[in-house]
């Protein structure tokens, strides 16, 4: 009897929905499962979700995906997890309870706490020692938050009593069976992306958790983003199988982008943005508002790094236009709006709704459509949501230009939004370099998948990520350079007009 083909199942827990993908050994989709889940936003600026309404959403998600590709679980050599990044959960040990919602990557009310931290040293204080500026975004202020407001807490945690996770840890906790032997666990990519972590050593920062005041019997040991965790326990539709990769959602693009060579990059345009460039082996700190972050590591093998430019609106500011305005009644809608006028009418929206994040960091923005005439009509409108986007990735990419020194030539794009014609066309107008989407344009779930992949030896390694990366599309530059230049003059004079904005 021929041997029973076998794949790779990724799991997406991402800001809006859970997906489950399998792969086969060619890297391409064979079955999918996705669910939304609910987002909470307790006041203006609360950004919250329910970790048990993930969980249930993740065990439902994968069993829609074994059934789409009629397989059975013995068929799946290993399970990768990619994550919404920075998302923090705390949870009883004993009753496996959270002890309060989920905390948001976008949610700002941690902005207090980090600007006593930053006292008269600045945002930077910490930069040296974890790469990252003190920000509403980061798990670490999140888990302080709950301590400091959650009834009870914090004597409960400094008793031992509590675990934290980023969202990764919490799907992986509930995998390998939760009560009953849980593993507690993160990769190097998510713990880097909590303040705690020290970015050269790649282990919890005493200096951080003292200033943060996290005790450490809450935190999950740091592995690699490319090894046996645990086996699949829980969940009856994964038992036995290994659990073998972690890779936070953006870097999973990355690694699904092939960018293994330093100087590579890619932008992936999902409920945010995200643009990452691979700087080698050593951690390369940013002059110009970019993150330090940890990009992959396999197995024993050194860790890779990457500058990052993060965007906290792009594919969430659509949305927004459809669930909360009504304009549109879907996201590709907003395409064909856009499409009906010719240009954006003098109209420019900055969608700081969690306050500007790269190059700016500022907590204190909110948004805002400025610009306006009796001219400006709903298809400017939807053509400005479009254009932020790709003027934001602009900003990134010109802080990564200033840090490198070396211009990019080519950008590798990947995400919901790729679909988005006008948007992708503008994108490579704006850069003034071709922007180029893969295949496989699934490329975060691909690439947490290629690192469990890899760990089991389904795959070799990095050269079978090249091999299998193949080009789809590709957008050429074609604006006039000094209408371009015009446009993004105007967005950053928007830009400004957003700040100072909460006392
Ligand atoms: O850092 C936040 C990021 O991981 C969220 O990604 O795909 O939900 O935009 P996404």
């Amino acid at each position: 009897m021929a041997e029973e083909e076998q794949y790779i199942l990724a799991i997406d827990e991402g800001t809006t929905s859970a997906r489950a993908i399998i792969f086969n050994h060619a890297g391409r989709i064979v079955a999918t499962g996705q669910q939304e889940f609910e987002q909470i936003f307790p006041r203006a600026g609360w950004v919250e979700h329910n970790p048990v309404e993930i969980w249930e959403a993740v065990r439902a998600v994968v069993g829609q995906a074994l059934s789409n590709a009629e397989i059975n679980r013995h068929q799946l050599a290993a399970v990768g997890i990619t994550n919404q990044r920075e998302t923090t959960v705390v949870w009883d040990r004993e009753t496996g309870e959270p002890v309060y919602n989920a905390i948001v990557w976008q949610d700002t009310r941690t902005q207090r706490i980090c600007e006593e931290l930053a006292g008269d040293e600045g945002p930077d204080r910490f930069k040296s020692i974890c790469g990252l500026p003190l920000n509403t975004y980061f798990a670490g202020p999140k888990v302080r938050w709950i301590l400091e407001n959650v009834e009870g807490a914090r004597q409960r945690a400094e008793e031992g009593g509590l675990l934290m996770g980023t969202m990764d840890t919490w799907v992986l906790w509930n995998l390998t069976g939760g009560l009953d032997g849980g593993v507690h666990v993160t990769d190097v990519t998510n713990a880097s992306r909590t303040m705690l972590m020290n970015i050269e050593t790649l282990q919890w920062d005493e200096r951080m958790i003292e200033a943060l005041g996290i005790p450490a019997s809450m935190l999950p040991q740091i592995r690699s983003s490319s090894e046996v965790y645990g086996l699949g326990r829980k969940n009856g539709l994964l038992i036995d199988t290994p659990i073998a990769g972690i890779l936070g959602d953006q870097q999973a693009a990355t690694f699904g982008q092939a960018c293994f060579e330093p100087g590579m990059a890619k932008n992936t345009y999902g409920t945010g943005c995200f643009m990452l460039q691979n700087t080698g082996t050593e951690p390369v700190f940013s002059k110009n508002g970019l993150l330090t972050t940890v990009c992959y590591k396999l197995g024993d093998r050194p860790a890779v790094y990457a500058l990052e430019g993060s965007i906290a609106v792009a594919g969430s500011l659509v949305q927004w236009l459809r669930d909360s305005l009504k304009m549109v009644a879907s996201a590709p809608e907003s395409e064909a709006l856009a499409a009906s006028v010719d240009d954006n009418g003098g109209a420019y929206f900055v969608p700081a709704f969690s306050g500007l994040f790269a190059p700016y960091w500022r907590p204190d923005a909110r948004g805002a459509l400025v610009g306006l005439t009796r001219y400006v009509n709903r298809g400017h409108i939807a053509r400005a949501v479009l254009e932020s986007t790709a003027y934001q990735t602009r900003e990134v990419l010109d802080a990564m230009n200033a840090d490198s020194g070396v211009p990019l030539t080519e950008l590798k794009v990947d995400g919901g939004m790729t679909a988005n014609q006008l948007l992708m066309q503008f994108q490579a107008d704006q850069l003034d370099v071709p922007v180029i989407r893969p295949v496989v344009a699934e490329t975060t779930a691909l690439g947490a998948a290629y690192a469990a992949g890899i760990a089991v030896g389904f795959w070799s390694g990095e050269q079978d990520v090249i091999d299998n990366w193949a080009e789809d599309t590709r957008w050429e530059p074609a604006a006039v350079p000094a209408e371009r230049d015009r446009l993004y003059r105007n967005w950053k004079k928007a830009v400004q007009r957003t700040l100072n904005w909460v006392d």
